[in-house]
């Protein structure tokens, strides 16, 4: 097989690879590997997107959750998790707030099951109403065709479901009562009704082998999703995973450059998790090819308890502006925060 630098050039001239040479390339992670395609993936991103980087004002909206999934500290089975579920009017409240910062996306998060569909609709359809110039972004789990269907209907323009991996057999050994294909189900769903459709995965979760992470890229590459948010896998400690290492910053970085190389006009975050696991991530994150930060848009009185992993930033009273803090962070390593929709586009070219 060609070697990892060789292999790297032709993820950047041709955007694909097999199964066995992404494999090798995540085999063959090393500071110089992981320098010369980060070196790479923020050309490639600096001459789509120059040196803006997005913004996504993420809410909370509840942490009360119907899985169990193993990694996760929200899930249903934590009798230590202090439930909570934001009412429309703090919700707007926070978009409101949003709106004044500049922010034209709010992402709303929750665990699965905590809204129904009809509560869902009318909610997006008050914040399309009153922030027209707003894109709405929704990370709420799985639901049926139909489902989805009402939502875009009622004015949603995007939706994140992290498939969380690509390996069949890994899914269901952190996933206990989830099935794998009902997932992939639900993103093709969302694809098919024209949401701009977010994927991503976890790095270093308990089992996770380079021959799983080939999977995550090749799926990546294959269903081409406009987003896809990749973090490291933290342990919670009140999870069957509380003992488990974390993921690294190292290897994090690595798969936000090949990303970036598969995809160059992929919307990337640099994700809190990479900000929780080094002080730096965010700004290493950007700098080896991500371009979109999400900062904490909920109140600062239910941050602590959205708690999907241990010593999660952004928790804190000094949080309530992570928003001025993301912008410095961006500025010191010259980047600017862009007050846009930052909607998808297909490849930008003069
Ligand atoms: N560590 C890192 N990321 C986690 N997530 C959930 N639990 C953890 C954890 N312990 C991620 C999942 C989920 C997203 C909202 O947060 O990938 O899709
Ligand atoms: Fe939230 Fe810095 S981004 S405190």
């Amino acid at each position: 097989m060609e070697n990892a630098f060789t292999l790297i050039d032709r993820l950047e001239s041709v955007h694909s690879l097999s199964l066995e040479e992404y494999e090798a390339l995540i085999l063959a992670q090393s500071d110089e590997t992981a320098a010369y395609a980060a070196e790479k993936a923020d050309r490639v991103r600096k001459e789509i997107f120059g040196n803006k980087i997005y913004v996504r004002g993420l809410i909370e909206i509840s942490n009360i959750c119907r899985n169990n999934c193993l990694y996760c500290g929200i899930r249903r089975s934590n009798g230590n998790c202090d439930r909570y579920r934001l009412t429309f009017d703090e919700i707007l409240e926070c978009c409101r707030q949003g709106h004044g910062y500049g922010f034209r996306t709010f992402v709303l998060q929750s665990g699965e099951g905590a809204l129904d569909c009809d509560e869902i609709c009318g909610l997006v359809k008050e914040i399309k109403s009153r922030f027209s110039d707003c894109a709405v972004t929704l990370s709420l789990g799985e639901f049926s065709y139909e489902e989805y269907r009402r939502m875009k209907e009622a004015g949603a323009d995007r939706y994140l479901l992290r498939h969380e991996t690509a390996d069949e057999a890994h899914y269901a050994s952190l996933h206990p009562d989830m099935k794998f294909e009902n997932r992939m189900r639900c993103l093709k769903d969302l694809k098919s009704l024209g949401y701009q459709t977010g994927c991503g995965f976890m790095v270093g979760s308990p089992g996770q082998t380079a021959a799983a992470l080939a999977k995550d890229l090749k799926f990546i590459e294959t269903f081409s999703p406009e987003m896809c948010g990749i973090g490291p896998f933290i342990p919670q400690k009140d999870t069957p995973l509380g003992n488990e290492k974390s993921g690294s910053c190292g290897q994090t970085l690595y798969l936000l450059s090949l990303l970036r190389l598969i995809k160059p006009n992929l919307l990337l975050p640099s994700t809190t998790a990479l900000g929780t696991i080094d002080p730096l991530g965010r700004e290493k994150g950007v700098k080896a090819g991500a371009n979109v930060v999400m900062p904490n848009l909920s109140p600062v009185r239910v941050r602590k308890k959205y708690a999907l992993y241990d010593g999660k930033i952004c928790t804190g009273d000094e949080s309530a502006q992570c928003v001025g803090c993301l912008e410095r962070r961006m500025n010191s390593i010259g980047f600017e925060i862009s007050s846009e929709r930052g909607d998808y586009e297909e490849i930008k070219k003069e």
